[in-house]
């Protein structure tokens, strides 16, 4: 599939963070599934896989509470800044340096505890190894946490239509297609709703910035007043209110 570069998007990117309830709906959903996970351990290896800036494990870490001694940091993300960053803003974290890697490294020796990857998993190259590379770095009593949308989701909805409007399918994968990968792996998934919503004062500008976050590099070649046109459903007043949900899935390891 294809691969999307959120350096050249971040702002928009930011945008979306600024304006929806995703990130708070998602993070509710992980300190539910990690309660007491820190009872009992003496450290916690902790594999956040496409961290962007940091600022959502920076979030996620803050409700956790949990002791500086325990966590081992790796951030693992593409963009070279924001790789930088992430590991700046989630030093205070952790007693031990923070590990960063740009890819997978091709030793597979290195387990985790966690591996959280908030979405992400839509735009790697290869799911199937993407996934495979994770279930062989989970250690024994480990979790995977992850969130993507599926085909309800709205915003899926837009990729769809602006796609469509390019006559290609929609180069991403969905929620269905990570489920699939883990059950394929023989793998159980917990599957749950987190409901959250996208809110900002209704104008061209800011539909631009969600269409760029979505479509990136593909949005010049779409024809925009169409696109633009589609997301009249989701006007108020002079609001522009989306309400929809993400999938959150939880992955243990085999005890
Ligand atoms: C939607 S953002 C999510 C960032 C962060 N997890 C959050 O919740 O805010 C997707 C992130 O995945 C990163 N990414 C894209 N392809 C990746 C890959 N193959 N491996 C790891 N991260 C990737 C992007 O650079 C971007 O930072």
């Amino acid at each position: 599939m294809a691969e999307k570069d959120f350096g050249s998007i971040e702002t928009d990117y930011e945008f979306f963070m600024a304006q929806s309830t995703e990130a708070e709906s998602d993070i509710e959903q992980y300190v539910r599934h990690l309660s007491r996970f820190d009872a009992g351990r003496t450290s916690i290896r902790w594999l956040d896989f496409g961290c962007g800036n940091g600022e959502f494990t920076q979030r996620l870490l803050s409700r956790l509470h949990w002791s500086p001694a325990l966590l081992q940091l790796t951030l693992m993300e593409p963009v070279r800044h924001q790789r930088q960053l992430a590991a700046r803003r989630l030093a205070g974290f952790s007693r031990r340096k923070v590990e960063t890697w740009d890819q997978f490294p091709d030793s597979d020796e290195q387990k985790f505890d966690l591996i959280i990857s908030n979405h992400v998993l839509y735009y790697v190259d290869n799911l199937q190894e993407t996934v495979q590379q994770m279930a062989r770095r989970i250690a024994l009593g480990g979790k995977v946490l992850l969130a993507m949308a599926s085909w309800e989701n709205e915003l899926l909805k837009i990729w769809k239509a602006g796609f469509g409007l390019l006559g290609i399918p929609v180069p991403y994968y969905t929620a269905e297609d990570v489920e699939a990968a883990w059950r394929d792996l023989g793998f159980q998934v917990n599957k749950t709703h987190s409901d959250f919503e996208l809110r900002f004062p209704d104008s061209e500008e800011n539909r631009l910035k969600i269409l760029r976050f979505l479509l990136g590099e593909y949005l010049p070649r779409i024809p925009i007043g169409e696109l633009l046109n589609m997301l009249d459903r989701y006007v108020d007043g002079d609001e522009f209110l989306m309400e929809t949900f993400s999938e959150s899935f939880v992955i243990q390891s085999e005890e």
